[in-house]
C-alpha cells in the first residue's frame, strides 16, 4: 500500500516533509500522486479534490490543527477516518501568541508603538494583571494552554466552551446562557473557536455589542469567524479599542483590505501557531503506526459537529 502526501508546500519544503516521514515509516511508499494503492493521506491544505478516488482510504492525517477546510470540500471521502494535528509544540506556540496579545493590550505596547511613529513621549496607566479579565472561547487544546498561560501570569482568565469542562485557574462557563455575561466582563476575548456552521460569522454586530465598551478582540482561530464589517464599525464606535487579527477570510490579506492601515487594528500573516513539522511528523506518523498495528486513532474530527 501507499502513503499519498498531499500538500500546498513548495517543492523544497515537500522534499524535506517527505524525507521526515521516510526516516520514521522507513518500511512505506510514499506518493505524490494517487497510484491507485493509496490507503493513507497526509495532507496539509490539499487541493480541492486531491483526495477522491481513493477507494482503498483508509485514514486522512491532516498536518493542520482546524478540519474546516478539508470539510468544506466536497468531493472529501465521507466514511474515511479523519484525523486532524494535535501537537502540544504547537498548543505552546499559541498560547505565546495569546500571551503577546494579551500584554500588549494590557501594558499598551501597542499604543507605545503608535506613539514612538508620532515622536511622543506621555505614560500611559499601568493596571495589574488581576485586574485585566481576559475570556477565551474555546477551551480545547488551544484555548486551554492559552487559558492556563494566562492565569499563570496573573490575569483573571475565564473561558467558554459547548460542554462542561474544567480548567486549572479559570472560571468556565458552557453555552449560550453562560457566554453573555462573560462577554460583558472582559476586557479582552481571545477566539480560539472552531470554524463551524455554529461559530461562522461568531463576531458579528449583535454580538460585538454585548462585548464591555473599550474592549479588544485578538482573532487566533479563523477570519470567517468575523463579520468584517461590523468589526470596522465597532471599532469605529469604539466598543472595540483594538483587535489583533492572526486570521482572515481571504488569506494572504488583500493589499486594498482597511485593517492594513487601521490604526486600530494589529494584523499578523496567519502566524499564530504554525504547524512545526519536526513534532507535527511525529504525531501524524503515530497515526500511521496506530492504522497499521491496528490500535484506535487518535484525534479524529467529528464530522457532525465539524471539529
Ligand atoms: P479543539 O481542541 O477542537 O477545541 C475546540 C474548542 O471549541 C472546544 O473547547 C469546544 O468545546 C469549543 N467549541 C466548539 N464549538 C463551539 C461552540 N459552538 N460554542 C462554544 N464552544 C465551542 O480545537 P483547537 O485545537 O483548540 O483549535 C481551535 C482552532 O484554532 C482551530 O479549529 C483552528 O481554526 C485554529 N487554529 C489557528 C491557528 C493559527 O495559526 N492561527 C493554528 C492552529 C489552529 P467542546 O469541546 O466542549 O465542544
Ligand atoms: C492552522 O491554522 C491550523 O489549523 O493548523
Amino acid at each position: 500500500m501507499s502513503v499519498l502526501v498531499a500538500t500546498d508546500f513548495d517543492a523544497d519544503e515537500q522534499a524535506g516533509f517527505i524525507d521526515l516521514l521516510r526516516g520514521l515509516l522507513p518500511h512505506e511508499r510514499f506518493v505524490q500522486s494517487s497510484d491507485g494503492e493509496v490507503d493513507v493521506a497526509i495532507v496539509a491544505n490539499p487541493p480541492e479534490g486531491a483526495l477522491q478516488g481513493l477507494p482503498g482510504l483508509k485514514l486522512i492525517q491532516s498536518m493542520w490543527a482546524g478540519a474546516d477546510r478539508l470539510l468544506r470540500d466536497p468531493t472529501l471521502p465521507k466514511d474515511v477516518p479523519l484525523a486532524r494535528m494535535v501537537d502540544p509544540a504547537m498548543n505552546r506556540a499559541m498560547a505565546e501568541t495569546a500571551l503577546w496579545a494579551v500584554l500588549s493590550l494590557h501594558r499598551r505596547f501597542f499604543d507605545y508603538a503608535a506613539q514612538q511613529r508620532a515622536t511622543r513621549w506621555q505614560l500611559l496607566p499601568q493596571p495589574r494583571a488581576d485586574e485585566v479579565s481576559v475570556l477565551v472561547l474555546g477551551l480545547g487544546e488551544m484555548g486551554r494552554t492559552a487559558a492556563m498561560t494566562l492565569a499563570s501570569h496573573g490575569y483573571h482568565v475565564s473561558g467558554w466552551s459547548t460542554r462542561e469542562t474544567n480548567v486549572d485557574g479559570v472560571r468556565t462557563a458552557h453555552g449560550e446562557a453562560g457566554l453573555a455575561t462573560l462577554l460583558a466582563a472582559a476586557d479582552i476575548v481571545i477566539n480560539l473557536l472552531p470554524l463551524t456552521p455554529a461559530t461562522q460569522g461568531f463576531f458579528d454586530a449583535s454580538r460585538l455589542a454585548r462585548l464591555k465598551p473599550g474592549a479588544s478582540l485578538v482573532n487566533l482561530a479563523r477570519g470567517a469567524h468575523v463579520v468584517d464589517a461590523d468589526l470596522l464599525a465597532a471599532l469605529a464606535s469604539g466598543r472595540v479599542s483594538h483587535a489583533v487579527l492572526d486570521v482572515f477570510r481571504t488569506e494572504p490579506l488583500p493589499a486594498d483590505h482597511p485593517y492594513w492601515h487601521h490604526p486600530a487594528v494589529t494584523v499578523l500573516p496567519h502566524a499564530a501557531a504554525q504547524t512545526d513539522l519536526r513534532s507535527a511528523t511525529a504525531a501524524a506518523v503515530a497515526n500511521v503506526r496506530a492504522l497499521r498495528e491496528g490500535r484506535p486513532l487518535a484525534n479524529l474530527v467529528d464530522r457532525q459537529r465539524g471539529y
